[in-house]
């Protein structure tokens, strides 16, 4: 392996030029090499992959394995406080994410009607709903206000606690527990404390409805006898990580964003056919779900280089979305983009699963906010907005804003 790009401390992940755009020595190693060796903190080699056509390729091809993703007990590289580095890492049951078929089909079957588009659709006018209800909320307020807390965090969790049947009342326990999973310099023992605190809280939550199911997602699982509680915890797990996280992260960084391009934010206002587009856009321009793990399975080519077998291959989605060789100025936010094809939700067998509902939320939430708040804006200068580049999905810790008059 010749040209081997040193990573100095970690990832290069932070975004660099500005709170959006892609940080520079990613983009510049997608250009020369799209495919690349690199090196981790702890020495070992592995790969950097970051072209969209390559990235497309490899999340399609099941010879990359996903049971190093998402690291829920280490990473899949030597990491000061974490567990050396195994293969396969240690599994969590139920989190089928980090699984491979025929296991990851077993699990995924098992929820793909509960998500799927037309269950989805006949939930849209109670999202709106929800929506709209906490805007209600929002507007009784006193600005300036923090978006995050009054708007993009509790849409997504009520919508996703009332799917599931986990009581939005218990919120603190699992946002707090998922906001610490998410921390990137987190040590061993404060990692496990949070997962301890979200599935010790779930099994409690699957066991009683397992012996008295209600009208929800986790009651239908728990109904299901070839389900054991361990895995219903860890469906539980991600459904409820993955479902809040990130849509509240693409809410409020998508408002950023909007509010830092004013007159594409005007021309949606104006005219909100233009949304679903606008947020295909925003979904790949932002690309909040950045990096995954995964690892060669076999020797595999992938854009002229040969990937040995037992690589860990990193791959970065917000590069590939912003490659130039698939979108014309990919740095550009450009709301009449035709943006489909982005890689935010991944691609291939883990395309994400609750992509509908996601997709539902945001049009709901940028649709009703800029409706309802026309003389929405920053109640702090842009460059101190707090940016989430200490977590492992990326948006604004908080978002101040401010406004003059509300509408209907
Ligand atoms: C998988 C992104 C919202 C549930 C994924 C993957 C990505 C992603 C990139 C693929 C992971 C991989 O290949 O390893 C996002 C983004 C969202 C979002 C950016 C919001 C804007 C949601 C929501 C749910 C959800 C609302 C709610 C249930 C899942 C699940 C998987 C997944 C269960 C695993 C699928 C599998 O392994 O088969 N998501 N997601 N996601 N997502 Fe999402």
């Amino acid at each position: 392996m010749s040209q081997t790009v040193p990573i100095p401390h970690g990832l290069p992940m932070d975004r660099d030029a500005s709170p959006f755009d892609p940080p520079s020595q990613i983009t510049r190693l997608r250009d020369a090499r799209p495919v690349s060796p690199m090196v981790f903190p702890d020495g070992h080699q592995g790969w950097l992959v970051t072209g969209y056509e390559a990235v497309r390729q490899l999340l399609a091809d099941t010879r990359f394995s996903s049971r190093q993703d998402i690291g829920i007990l280490h990473m899949p590289y030597e990491t000061p406080g974490m567990p050396a580095p195994t293969e396969p890492s240690p599994q969590m049951p139920g989190v089928f994410v980090a699984m491979d078929p025929p296991d990851h089909t077993r699990l995924r079957r098992k929820l793909i009607g509960a998500f799927m588009v037309k269950r989805m659709k006949q939930l849209e006018e109670h999202i709106i709903d929800t929506a709209e209800r906490q805007l209600d909320e929002l507007a009784r307020l006193t600005p300036p206000v923090d978006l995050v807390t009054h708007f993009a965090l509790p849409v997504p969790s009520l919508v996703i606690c009332e799917l599931l049947g986990v009581p939005y009342a218990d919120r603190e326990t699992f946002q707090a527990n998922s906001a610490k999973f998410l921390e990137k310099d987190i040590t061993l023992e404060d990692k496990m404390a949070a997962v301890g605190g979200l599935t010790t809280y779930l099994a409690e939550l699957v066991t009683r409805k397992r012996a008295e199911p209600s009208e929800d997602i986790l009651s239908d699982l728990a109904g299901d006898e070839d389900l054991s509680i361990e895995e219903l915890v860890g469906i539980g797990f991600m459904l409820l990580l993955a479902g809040h996280e990130t849509t509240a992260n693409m809410l409020a960084l998508g408002t950023f964003a909007l509010l830092e391009h004013p007159e594409q934010l005007a021309e949606l206002r104006a005219d909100p056919d233009l949304v679903p587009d606008a947020v295909e856009e925003l979904m790949r321009y932002l690309s909040v779900a950045d990096i995954f793990f995964r690892y060669a399975a076999d020797d595999i080519e992938l854009g002229g280089e040969t990937i040995n077998k037992g690589s860990t291959v990193i791959v970065s989605l917000l590069a590939a979305n912003h490659d130039p060789k698939r979108f014309d100025n990919p740095d550009t936010l450009d709301i009449h983009r035709k943006a489909r094809g982005h890689l935010s939700f991944g691609h291939g067998v883990h395309q994400c699963l609750g992509q509908q509902l996601a997709r539902i939320e945001m049009r709901a939430g940028f649709a009703g906010l800029l409706r309802r708040f026309p003389t929405l804006e920053l109640a702090i200068p842009a460059s101190e907005v707090r940016l989430k580049t200490d977590m492992n999905i990326y948006g604004v810790h908080e978002l101040p804003v401010t406004w003059t008059e509300t509408a209907p």
